[in-house]
């Protein structure tokens, strides 16, 4: 296990060479190397990057989203208010792994300080739920601990809906949180 200690999180900046990552995955190497820093600028995604040792191990995406539910599902998570349509939530638009740290807990180890950082952005403006498009074959690596399947929607793409509570106490509790405070002292 890499000691994620160590591991140092900076908002994606032109200042950082990200031209030599490589997650196996190549349209989110394309991501990272050619559009990230144009999707940050223009507003449609922000991305947050983890340095081990001066390296890019990894980095994840994310930008504003809101998520539709049948009633149903609005009494299952307590929201009784029959208007509201659209929920306020966050999309993770992409997470990855360089090859060189995958499976040594870092993926897992991102997406929970991905969920600290949105939990304190809730904070300021209202966000209930954490959407992912997956892999299919990603599906078990968030549903592992986070996400459940978000059953009722299916996507043109063959990525996998999925969704997070962040009123999903198990988590939030403080010490399996890791807080992103030093990323958001320099924002
Ligand atoms: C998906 C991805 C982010 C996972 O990152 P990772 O750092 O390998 O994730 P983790 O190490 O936390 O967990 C991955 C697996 O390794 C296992 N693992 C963690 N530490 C381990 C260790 N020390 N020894 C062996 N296995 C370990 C985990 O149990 C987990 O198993 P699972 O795949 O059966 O769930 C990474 O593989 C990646 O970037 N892939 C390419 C891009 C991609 O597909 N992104 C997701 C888009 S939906």
């Amino acid at each position: 296990m890499l000691d994620f200690s160590k591991v140092k999180a900076e908002r994606l900046s032109k200042i950082y060479d990200v031209s030599r990552f490589d997650c196996g995955d190549d349209d989110l190497n394309d991501f990272i190397k050619n559009d990230a820093f144009v999707y940050q600028e223009k507003k449609l995604a922000t991305t947050t990057l983890f340095f081990y040792e001066e390296k890019l191990i990894g980095f994840f995406s994310v930008a504003a989203d809101s998520l539709k539910l049948n009633f149903d599902e609005k009494e299952n998570y307590g929201i009784h208010q029959k208007k509201l349509e659209d929920i306020p939530s966050i999309k993770l638009a992409r997470l990855a792994v360089d090859k060189n740290y995958q499976k040594q807990g870092v993926g897992t180890n991102i997406l929970k300080w991905c969920i600290g950082y949105i939990l304190d952005c809730s904070e300021m403006v209202a966000i209930r739920f954490i959407t992912v498009d997956a892999y299919p074959e990603k599906v078990n690596f968030y549903r592992n601990f986070i996400v459940n399947q978000n059953r009722h929607y299916t996507k043109k793409t063959n990525h996998i809906s999925m969704r997070y509570d962040l009123l999903n106490k198990e988590f939030t509790s403080p010490s399996q949180n890791i807080k992103p405070e030093a990323l958001l002292m320099k924002l």
